[in-house]
């Protein structure tokens, strides 16, 4: 519980908006301080007097409620919060902040922050599945906001499909996740994970098997120690963790993109699945079966993230975190990769087929550093990024 941490609540005007009275009574009895912030479209499905009644609290209202700006303006406002809130969110309060829109209170107090945003997301399925509330959650979690929910269930239009707002616990459980105390706090870790998907036409790409889980459970886990983290995912199975930036990329040159353009890390953990090459002759149109033979594919070789990062002679992060996915000989070929790459550590693990580990919820790996080799117990791939976290939390400290 967030207990003494103070939080300026957006609540945008969706039905959910009732839940976000309970989170006011909860974050209340918690310790916390909370500001309230009504949009219009929030007054019709709330009343600011019951607001002002659970916060114990003034309610503002609308961009022309600061007249008193002596009082609070809307800089101030967000100054004094550790966290800023939005719940309920609405395809409309998303789309304001992802184009930086500032007409009315709350979206001018959604860009004039530097504080951390965590947004709960409400709507009508279509609304969320829609092409342009996607676009828009793309950029506001590329932009550094953390989400939480929304979740899949019946909705109050009589529709079912993804779109509830998160429950309760679960908001609650984010904003601690965003507030977290833990070793790793006010440090920027750079997370790669899952697979790249490298096309070969408009419709045909290639794959791999990686699944995202370890990549994601290490994102996860160094979040719950108050990291800051900064997580660029390819096509995963597994949907990104909470409380951490996400970055969606698809093939291994928006990866290594994405990773030079994220601001400078203390740790990088490279868990990303890359396609070491990429079709270098794919086609701008879908290749036709048009009896003139096979399509003949070129390859071109796709950057090192890792390596690059490993070898910058500028801003390189203090700790380098690889994987090696072997299937022989693994203590052998991982510290080789080690050496080879110029990072600090590399976690080993042997995906032959019949350990069940790639795709699978369990890991066996042997960690290489500087100092030698060690082999953990094999474990879920939650304990293996838990105990992971830990040594990085240890290695930073
Ligand atoms: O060379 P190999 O693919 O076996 O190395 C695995 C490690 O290198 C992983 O940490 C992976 O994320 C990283 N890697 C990378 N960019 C590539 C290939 C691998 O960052 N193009």
């Amino acid at each position: 519980m967030p207990a003494g941490r103070h939080i300026l609540l957006i609540i945008g005007g969706g039905i959910a908006a009732f839940k976000t009275l309970d989170l006011i009574r909860r974050l209340r009895e918690g310790g916390a301080q909370v500001t309230p912030v009504l949009t219009r479209a929030g007054e019709e499905f709330v009343t600011p007097l019951s607001v002002a009644a659970l916060a114990a609290a003034k309610v503002y209202r609308d961009l022309f409620d600061l007249t008193d700006e002596a009082e609070m303006g809307h800089i101030e406002l967000s100054r004094a919060a550790d966290l800023i809130v939005v719940a309920p969110a609405t395809a409309d309060l998303m789309a304001k902040m992802a184009g930086g829109l500032a007409g009315d209170l709350a979206s001018t107090l959604l860009l004039a922050t530097d504080k951390r945003v965590l947004i709960a997301p409400s709507m009508n399925v279509r609304m969320w599945e829609h092409p342009a509330t996607q676009r828009n959650l793309d950029t506001l979690q590329r932009d550094g906001n953390l989400t939480v929910g929304p979740n899949e269930g019946d909705m109050a239009c009589g529709e079912y499909g993804p779109g509830r707002m998160a429950e309760v616990p679960q908001i609650i459980a984010a904003i601690d996740a965003a507030l977290a105390d833990g070793p790793l706090k006010g440090k920027h870790i750079l997370v790669t994970s899952g697979p790249t998907h490298e096309p070969i036409d408009p419709v045909r790409y290639i794959a791999n098997r990686s699944s995202g889980a370890q990549g994601t459970a290490i994102a996860a886990a160094l979040a719950a120690l108050g990291a800051d983290v900064t997580f660029v995912t390819g096509p995963a199975d597994v949907p990104p963790p909470q409380g951490v930036r996400v970055v969606r990329v698809q093939t291994a040159q928006d990866m290594m993109a994405a990773v030079e353009t994220a601001k400078p890390a203390e740790a990088a953990v490279f868990a990303a699945a890359v396609a070491d090459w990429r079709v270098a002759n794919a086609g701008a149109q879908k290749i036709k079966k048009d009896g003139k033979g096979l399509p003949k594919l070129d390859f071109a070789e796709n950057p090192d993230i890792l390596a690059t990062v490993s070898q910058k002679t500028d801003g390189r992060p203090k700790l380098v975190v690889g994987f090696a996915a072997e299937t022989d000989d693994v203590i052998a070929h991982a510290t080789a990769k080690r050496a080879r790459k110029g990072c600090d550590w590399i976690v080993a693990n042997d995906v032959s087929p019949g350990t069940g580990i790639m795709g699978g919820a369990e890991n066996a790996v042997t960690l290489i550093t500087a100092e030698g080799s060690e082999t953990w117990d094999r474990m879920s791939k939650s304990a293996v990024a838990a105990q992971l976290a830990a040594r990085i939390a240890k290695a930073l400290a």
